[in-house]
C-alpha cells in the first residue's frame, strides 16, 4: 500500500532492537484519512470472504479495525488485555506473551460476541512474533468460529510471526512488509 509506505518512510523512526516508532499516525496521534484507506484496502482484500466480524486487540488495533469493519459492514470486537482474572465463565481467555514488552497479558473476549460458524477477520497494527495474532485466533477457534484471515498494517518480516501463521494454515495479508530496520533505516520487502 503506497500511501502507507510513504508514511512509514517519512514519519517512522527506527529505534534500537528492531522497533519502529510510528506514533505520528498509528500508535499515538492517528491519521483518520490513512485509517480510511487502510479499511478500504482490507475490504478489497477480503471482500469475497463472507466476513461476519472483525476482531482486534486494544489499543492500537482499534483504529484500523473499526475502519475495516465499517467498509465490510460488520461489527468490530476488540479483545481486552488484563493482568489476571478470577471470574472467567462468560469470557474467552488466552495468554499472550509480548517479546517487545517482556510481559504476559491475558486477553479476553466476551462469549456473547462470537457465535459458532462466524467468519472472523483478525486485524492488528503490527505483526512481529505473531503472539497477539495467535492468541486472537485461539479465541475465534474456542468459539467454534473460523479465522477467515489475518490483516496486518505493518509486518516486520524479519521476525517469525508471518511464517508461523502461514505454517499454521492462516491467510496473512500485510499492507506493508519491512525486511529490515538495520542501520536505522527502513527497508521494505522487495526493495532491499
Ligand atoms: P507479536 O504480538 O507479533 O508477538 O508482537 P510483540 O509481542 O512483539 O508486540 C507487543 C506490542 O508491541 C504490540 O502492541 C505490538 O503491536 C507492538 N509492536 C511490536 N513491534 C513493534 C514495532 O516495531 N513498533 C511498534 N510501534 N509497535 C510494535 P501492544 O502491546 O498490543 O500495544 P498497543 O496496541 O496498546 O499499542
Ligand atoms: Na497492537
Ligand atoms: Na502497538
Amino acid at each position: 500500500m503506497e500511501l502507507l509506505k510513504q508514511k512509514v518512510k517519512n514519519e517512522g523512526i527506527v529505534l534500537a532492537k528492531g522497533v519502529l516508532k510510528v506514533d505520528s499516525f498509528l500508535n499515538h496521534q492517528m491519521d483518520p484519512f490513512l485509517m480510511r484507506e487502510i479499511g478500504r484496502e482490507f475490504k478489497s482484500l477480503f471482500a469475497g470472504d463472507k466476513i461476519t466480524k472483525v476482531l482486534t486487540i486494544e489499543s492500537s488495533g482499534i483504529a484500523p479495525g473499526i475502519m475495516t469493519a465499517l467498509e465490510l459492514e460488520v461489527p468490530l470486537i476488540f479483545a481486552r488485555k488484563q493482568k489476571s482474572l478470577t471470574l472467567t465463565e462468560d469470557i474467552y481467555v488466552e495468554k499472550v506473551y509480548s517479546f517487545t514488552k517482556r510481559e504476559t497479558n491475558e486477553i479476553t473476549v466476551s462469549k456473547k460476541f462470537i457465535e459458532p460458524g462466524e467468519r472472523v477477520l483478525i486485524v492488528d497494527d503490527f505483526l512481529a512474533n505473531g503472539e497477539a495474532a495467535f492468541g486472537l485466533a485461539r479465541i475465534v477457534e474456542q468459539a467454534g468460529a473460523t479465522v477467515a484471515g489475518i490483516g496486518i498494517v505493518i509486518e516486520k518480516s524479519f521476525q517469525p510471526g508471518r511464517e508461523l501463521l502461514l505454517k499454521a494454515g492462516y491467510r496473512v495479508e500485510s499492507l506493508v512488509r519491512i525486511a529490515s530496520l538495520e542501520d536505522e533505516k527502513v527497508a521494505f520487502v522487495g526493495e532491499e
